[in-house]
This record gives C-alpha cells, structure tokens and sequence, in this order.
C-alpha cells in the first residue's frame, strides 16, 4: 500500500480530519448490491494512493471559510473520478502495479476493471447531481470528459516521435490537469466566492501540470518501489513525454535516433541507455525546470487569496511536488 510522502501530508495536516470523514464517504458510496464492485474498487481505494485531489478541494475550502459537510461528498466525488480514470488506465496501459500492488486489471482482469470504472464515474455522478447544484454538475461534467478527450489525444499521439511539447502539453492539461483544476475551482464554488475561482482554478492547473512533468520525470529517473509503480511503462508504450522529446532535441544523433526509434517500436529493451541519455542531455533538469515554472505560476495564482495557514498550506504545496518521488 502507498500513502502520502510525508512532505505531502504534512502539507495536507490541516485538511487530516476532514479527510477522515472523506474516507468514512467514500466506504459508504461504494456501496453495491454486486459484489465484485465493492470488491473491485475496494481493492484499488484501500490502497491508498495520495489523496490529493479531494485534499486539494478541502483545502481550498478551509481558506475560504467553507465548512458545510457537502465538501466531504465533492471530495469523494473527486477521488471517485480520479480512481475510474485510474482503472481504465491501467488497462490502456496495460500496467501490472499501482500503489505498491498488482493493478485491478491484472487481479481481476480487463473487463472487471472497465466496468468498475463506469461503476465509480457513474457513482460519482449520482453523489454530484445529489446536490442538484448546476454550476457543480456543468464542472465535473466538463472535466470528466475533457479527461477522456486527453487520453483519447494521447492514444493517438502513441509511438509519434515528432510530438511537438505543445502537443505533449495539451495532453497533460486534459488527462491530469484538469481534474486538479476542477477541485480547486470547486472548493471555490462551494464557497460561493466567485470572485476567487478563477485564481483557484488556475491554480490547479497549474499544479496538476507540474504533478504530470514531474510523474513522466520519475518513469526515468524515480524508483519504482517508492513509486509503487512500475518504471519505464511510458516507453514501453511509445508515449512521447517531454523528457524525451527535450532529449531529442540536445542529445547527439544516436542518442535521438535510439529515443526516436524506442518510440516507434515501443520496444523498452534499451529503457537502460535511453535513461542514461536523458539525464545526460539535462532532459531531466529542464523537465524539472519546466514543472517548476508552472509551480511557480500556481503559487501566483494561490496568493490571491485571504492570508491563513490554509492558503499558507497552498502556497508550499507546489514546491513539494516537485520534490516528490512517490
Ligand atoms: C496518478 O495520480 C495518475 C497521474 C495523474 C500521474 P496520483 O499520483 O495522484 O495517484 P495516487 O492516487 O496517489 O495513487
Ligand atoms: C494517468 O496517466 C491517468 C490519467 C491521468 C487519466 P498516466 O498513464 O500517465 O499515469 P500513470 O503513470 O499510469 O499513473
Ligand atoms: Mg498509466
Ligand atoms: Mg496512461
């Protein structure tokens, strides 16, 4: 099981309690007169797993004064959504570990993962429209499937070598961003405080940009037993992250005409020497130059808000992400 680095989660104490009541939302929603869907979800979610999207929301309503318990349900709502997005992703790319365990799919297969996603997705809808709050319902609505246009992207982008960063770009703004983006923002709705949304949701943004450089950073150069995940799945699927694609660009010819060809052929048996030319390049620094420049733009957006520890909280929180390596 993976849980929170501790630099993340003393990032998130202040939000420690609420998420307890998350958790205790979460056990109860995932309540099914089918078996193998508690069964399922029940797998992947004891798992752990940061949390980070829903602490997101919780805190942002800690800093403006928030304290209705309907953020516990929009935050399971957001971590239902994120756990779906999960499932079906580790059957896209065929993963075999997730949070320091065998995935979903390789437990109980592809079609029981796929169908306990669209359990958590359409679970997680019910809970929204619950709240019969439209301006919620028209957010997550948009986010989700902006998250499954971003795959959809990606799965098209597969093995093309020649993926531009901006390409690379929109794909992570969709697949990942866009749910950080939605749980802030939310925290904001929630608050009724439209003048600060904007900078909540930029915020999020922003930090969930980072938190995917950062991820496709790691599948290079982190480690696979503090991941909890397996390393070099990127490669092995020919998806073009921008450490390969800055890479391309600085590395002499042979080290882009291995990357290049890696790609096209999905075959990770040179992940060894392709990892090697990454981090000799300096693909990995200016990967982790590019995360922190969109850290640096979260913490901006962030400052906006009414000083408290909350928003104190906020502010650090991009500079721990970027140091993470789980
Ligand atoms: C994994 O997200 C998917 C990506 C966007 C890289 P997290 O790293 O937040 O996953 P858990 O919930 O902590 O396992
Ligand atoms: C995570 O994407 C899934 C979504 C963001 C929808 P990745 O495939 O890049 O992340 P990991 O490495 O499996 O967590
Ligand atoms: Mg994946
Ligand atoms: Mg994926």
């Amino acid at each position: 099981m993976t849980a929170s680095p501790p630099e993340i989660s003393a990032r998130t104490a202040l939000v420690a309690a609420d998420m307890l009541e998350v958790d205790r939302v979460i056990a109860q929603r995932l309540d099914s007169g089918v078996p193998l869907v508690g069964e399922v979800a029940r797998y992947i979610i004891s798992a752990g797993g940061k949390r980070l999207r829903p602490a997101l929301l919780l805190m942002v309503c800690g800093a403006l004064g928030y304290q209705n318990p309907r953020r516990f349900e929009l935050a399971a709502v957001v971590e239902f959504i994120h756990t779906a997005t999960l499932l079906h992703d580790d059957v896209v790319d065929d993963s075999s570990l997730r949070r320091g365990r065998p995935t979903a799919n390789e437990v109980f297969g592809n079609p029981a993962s796929v169908l306990v996603g669209d359990f958590l997705y359409s679970r997680a809808f019910q809970m929204m429209v619950a709240g019969g709050e439209m301006r919620i319902m028209q957010i997550l609505a948009d986010t989700t499937n902006v998250i499954a246009e971003g795959e959809v992207l990606q799965l098209m982008n597969m093995h093309d070598a020649s993926l531009t960063e901006a390409n690379y770009l929109k794909v992570i703004r969709s697949k990942t961003a866009k749910l950080f983006e939605a749980s802030a923002q939310l925290g904001a709705v929630l608050a009724g405080n439209t003048a600060l949304e904007a900078h909540c949701a930029e915020y999020g943004q922003a930090l969930g940009t980072a938190f995917q450089v950062i991820d496709d950073v790691l599948d290079y150069a982190g480690d696979a037993s503090e991941m909890g995940k397996n390393l070099g799945d990127d490669l092995r699927e020919g998806k073009t992250t921008l450490p390969l694609i800055i890479a391309m660009q600085r590395g002499t010819p042979d080290q882009s005409q291995l990357i290049r060809e890696a790609i096209e052929t999905g075959a990770a048996d040179k992940l060894e020497a392709i990892a090697t030319a990454v981090r000799e390049t300096g693909a990995i620094d200016s990967a982790r130059d590019a995360a922190a420049a969109e850290a640096r733009r979260a913490m901006a957006a962030i400052e906006h808000l009414p000083a408290n520890p909350w928003r104190d909280a906020l502010l650090e929180l991009p500079a721990d992400l970027l140091r993470r390596r789980a």
